[in-house]
C-alpha cells in the first residue's frame, strides 16, 4: 500500500486531499438536495457540511479497512473545487474497495466526474492495491449507472426492495471492476 504523491493532475483537473480552504466549496453541492437525492444523507446546513470535511481532513489516506481516502477534483482551467472522489477499504485479505463520486451539478455533463472517478479507481488498485472496487447505486442514479458504465464496469447485481430508503423500496444495484480489467 503506497500513499500517492499529491497532487495528481490528469488532462482537465488537479485531484489532491481536502483541506478547511475547501469548506464553501464543499458546502456548496453538499447543501443542494438534488445532490443528496440518492446518498445516505440530505441536504447539509454548512455546520453539517464543516463535520463532514473535517472527517475526511482526518484520514488522509487509510490505513486500516473501514478507512477511506477521499479526494478534492479541481478543475485545472478555473481552479474551481466541483467534487470528490473516494475509495472506501472494505477488506484486507480479500483486497476489495468501494468508490464513490459526488459533484456540484454547475460542472455536470463534461466528463469531470468520470475522469476523476477513473483516477479513484486507478488509485484504489495501483496504490491501495485493491483486487476488486465495487461501486453501489440507486437504481434510479441514471448519471452514476452511465458513469461506472462508461467506466467499463460490469452491473453485477440488481436488487429490489433491499431497504428503505428516504422512505420507499429501494433499488441498489452493484457495478464492480477487477484489478485486471482496469482499461
Ligand atoms: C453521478 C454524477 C457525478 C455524474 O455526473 P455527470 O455530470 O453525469 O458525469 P460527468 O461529469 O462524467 O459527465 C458525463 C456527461 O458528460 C458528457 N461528456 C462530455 N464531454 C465528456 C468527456 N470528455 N468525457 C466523458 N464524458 C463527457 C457525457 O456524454 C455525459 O453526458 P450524458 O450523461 O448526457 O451521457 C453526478 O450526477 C452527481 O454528483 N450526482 C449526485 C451525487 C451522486 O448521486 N453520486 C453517486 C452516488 S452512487
Amino acid at each position: 500500500m503506497v500513499k500517492p504523491d499529491f497532487p495528481i493532475t490528469t488532462e482537465r483537473l488537479v485531484l489532491r486531499p481536502f483541506t478547511i480552504d475547501d469548506l464553501d466549496a464543499v458546502h456548496a453541492w453538499q447543501s443542494l438536495s438534488e445532490v443528496a437525492r440518492y446518498l445516505y444523507w440530505s441536504a447539509r446546513t454548512r455546520e453539517e457540511s464543516r463535520v463532514a470535511l473535517e472527517a475526511k481532513i482526518a484520514v488522509p489516506w487509510p490505513t486500516a479497512v473501514g478507512e477511506s481516502f477521499t479526494l478534492a477534483v479541481q478543475r485545472r482551467d478555473t481552479d474551481e473545487v466541483i467534487g470528490e472522489v473516494h475509495v472506501e477499504w472494505l477488506h484486507e485479505e480479500w483486497r476489495q474497495g468501494e468508490f464513490g463520486f459526488v459533484f456540484h451539478p454547475g460542472h455536470g455533463g463534461r466528463g469531470f466526474a468520470t475522469e476523476a472517478a477513473g483516477v479513484a479507481l486507478r488509485l484504489g488498485f495501483t496504490n491501495l492495491g485493491l483486487h476488486r472496487i465495487i461501486g453501489r447505486c440507486d437504481g434510479r442514479n441514471t448519471p452514476s449507472i452511465k458513469l461506472m458504465e462508461r467506466l467499463g464496469m460490469r452491473k453485477e447485481a440488481h436488487f429490489r426492495h433491499n431497504d428503505i430508503f428516504k422512505g420507499e423500496w429501494g433499488e441498489e444495484l452493484i457495478y464492480a471492476l477487477l484489478e485486471d480489467e482496469l482499461p
